[in-house]
């Protein structure tokens, strides 16, 4: 990139000094960042005892669906971006799918508009996906036993583990889980609320678990744990039968590939949406000089947001899952398309969405999705986001088995050109179909410097996360900051529609005052995403877990 005078100085001043207010957690071989301390402890253990990331992976995502279950999961899906040894890359998707009986207008009222079934109750799930993808990330990429790696998970649903603060209040606050019996008797204690670091037991749940430790995904898919399933869906006027989850499959595919500023940037191909709306965003900031100004300053947040609207318009119209519809990713990156959308921006004026593309405008709610990263001795990095997509997904425990549903039914575009949940408007291309997956937003990433890592990293968050991503990667790139430093800022967040910038407590009312000056409809929110994120540098690596929620980092 060519960079004037002052930027080069900038950036030298940036990298001599660097805004060292927070300090990550630093160790010279090997590092977890979880969002949950026993799932954070459990994933070093298995790095000390000789498993590499992979297997700290399938561990620390067995942990998290016994004490993060809110997100963490058997009943949902996610992504898991792994860089190897040898310099090779994967990713594998093991995205909810449809159920052979969905079919494009199900969440339609007789009258055509889009009803709450997608994100409460039975039919909001997806074929849950997470099971599988571990398993397939296990047994092509993984050392350890299968079962051992499980045990933390089974031990922790059997004997408890004290209720976090954040968890507590969560669980009282949730609104869907009083309407489903088996959810109300074991995450709300049918009204006895658990308080803060009352252990919360799961028996049921440590059941299941020990079915898929014995029999891998098979004790998921098929037999006791499939049977009940398809049992209590028939039972609920549910969609998932036994065959579906049978014909369930999580595939691998090749990572998508970008860059910026000279660096390598692995991430989420389609059926995420993540990747191809990161590389356009950092297409449109590269050469833009947008960082002259400093972070945090009006001049580059406005100049961000305005890569996030056309990159976001973009999204709502093109992307899917591959497997069902032709994505023109190749066409979104191409240097003329970004050159035009770049060319597009007013640095000194926000550009009405409405002149981006027609939509309308929701509110955005919360996400329960969880992001964690793991680098091993050896140089495997595994960069894993999965979700039931609500907070405690459709409020569905299955009868006997322990585990929430997920309601990433709603992912999908209910009614295309209308908002779902997160107010993301979504094109034909992400209509519902049989056996397709639903767009995300998730999006694991890896970036490099040449052939050496620079950062591993990702977030939850919905629609939120892909800009949560790209502020990580600038924070460090552009302004110089070390990770934990870069995770700590202040976010912000424009998705083109609704058309209004969110903003975390942090940016100054004067920056806030002057992106208004610039045409930005400014909505204040509380602190939004939770990025776990490992940098490498110097002989250290060090992991920034995120002060906004209870994450941890351990290394060695
Ligand atoms: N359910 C959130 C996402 O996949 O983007």
């Amino acid at each position: 990139m060519h960079l004037h005078r002052p930027v080069l100085m900038l950036v030298a001043i940036a990298q001599a000094f660097p805004l060292t207010a927070a300090q990550p957690v630093r160790a010279r071989r090997a590092m977890v960042v979880t969002r949950e301390d026993h799932a954070t402890r459990a994933g070093a253990a298995v790095l000390r005892s000789g498993g590499n990331a992979v297997d700290a992976a399938v561990c620390v995502a067995f942990v998290l669906a016994v004490t993060h279950p809110s997100a963490g999961n058997l009943g949902g899906g996610g992504f898991l971006l792994a860089r190897l040894p040898g310099g090779r890359s994967t990713f594998i998707d093991f995205r909810e799918k449809a159920p052979a009986g969905a079919s494009h207008d199900m969440y339609l009222d007789a009258g055509g508009r889009p009803t709450a079934d997608s994100l409460v109750g039975w039919r909001a799930a997806g074929v849950p996906g997470t099971v599988r993808g571990l398993e397939l990330a296990h047994r092509r990429y993984g050392h350890k036993p299968w079962a051992e790696l499980l045990q933390p998970a089974i031990l922790l649903a059997k004997s408890g583990f004290p209720v976090p603060y954040s968890l507590a209040v969560s669980l009282r606050a949730d609104e869907k889980l009083p309407k489903f019996a088996e959810s109300r008797r074991i995450f709300l204690h049918d009204g006895q609320y658990l308080k803060p670091g009352d252990l919360l037991i799961q028996p049921e749940l440590a059941q299941t678990l020990e079915r898929i430790a014995r029999l891998g995904a098979a004790g998921f898919y098929e037999g006791e744990t499939a049977q009940r399933l398809a049992q209590a869906m028939r039972a609920h006027g549910g969609m998932i039968t036994a065959e579906d989850l049978r014909n369930y499959q999580a595939v691998e595919r090749k990572p998508l590939e970008g860059s910026y500023r000279g660096y390598t940037i692995l991430t989420a191909p389609p059926p995420s949406s993540g990747g191809v709306v990161l590389l356009e965003m950092l297409g449109i900031l590269e050469n833009s000089g947008y960082e002259r100004e400093g972070a945090g300053s009006a001049a580059a947040i406005h100049y961000a947001a305005e890569a996030m609207r056309r990159a976001y318009a973009d999204r709502s119209q093109f992307l899917g899952d591959p497997d069902f519809v032709q994505v023109p990713v190749a066409r979104l990156l191409s240097r003329e398309h970004i050159a035009r959308w770049r060319a597009s921006v007013d640095p000194y004026r926000a550009t009405p969405s409405a002149r981006i593309r027609p939509g309308a405008a929701v509110p955005v709610s919360a996400a329960s999705t969880t992001h964690f990263s793991i680098a091993d001795a050896e140089g495997t990095l595994v960069s894993l986001t999965y979700t039931i997509n609500g907070n405690f997904g459709s409020g569905v425990t299955v009868p006997g088995l322990g585990f929430l549903l997920n309601n990433e039914m709603d992912d999908f575009a209910a009614k295309p050109g209308f908002p779902n949940n997160f107010g993301l408007v979504q094109g034909e291309a992400n209509a519902i179909q049989p056996g397709k997956r639903p767009l995300s937003c998730m999006t694991p990433t890896i970036v490099l410097h040449g052939n050496r890592p620079l950062l591993v990293l990702g977030s939850p968050g919905g629609a939120r996360i892909i800009n949560a991503v790209l502020e990580v990667i600038l924070n460090v790139i552009d302004f110089g900051m070390n990770v934990q430093d870069a995770v700590n800022f202040p976010r912000f967040h424009h998705q083109w529609r609704p058309d209004q910038l969110d903003v975390e407590p942090g940016i100054s009312p004067d920056t806030i005052r002057l992106l208004e000056q610039r045409g930005h409809r400014i909505r204040k929110l509380k602190p939004f995403c939770e990025v776990a994120a490992i940098a490498f540098g110097d002989g250290w690596l060090e992991g920034a877990p995120d002060p906004r929620v209870e994450a941890t980092a351990e290394g060695y």
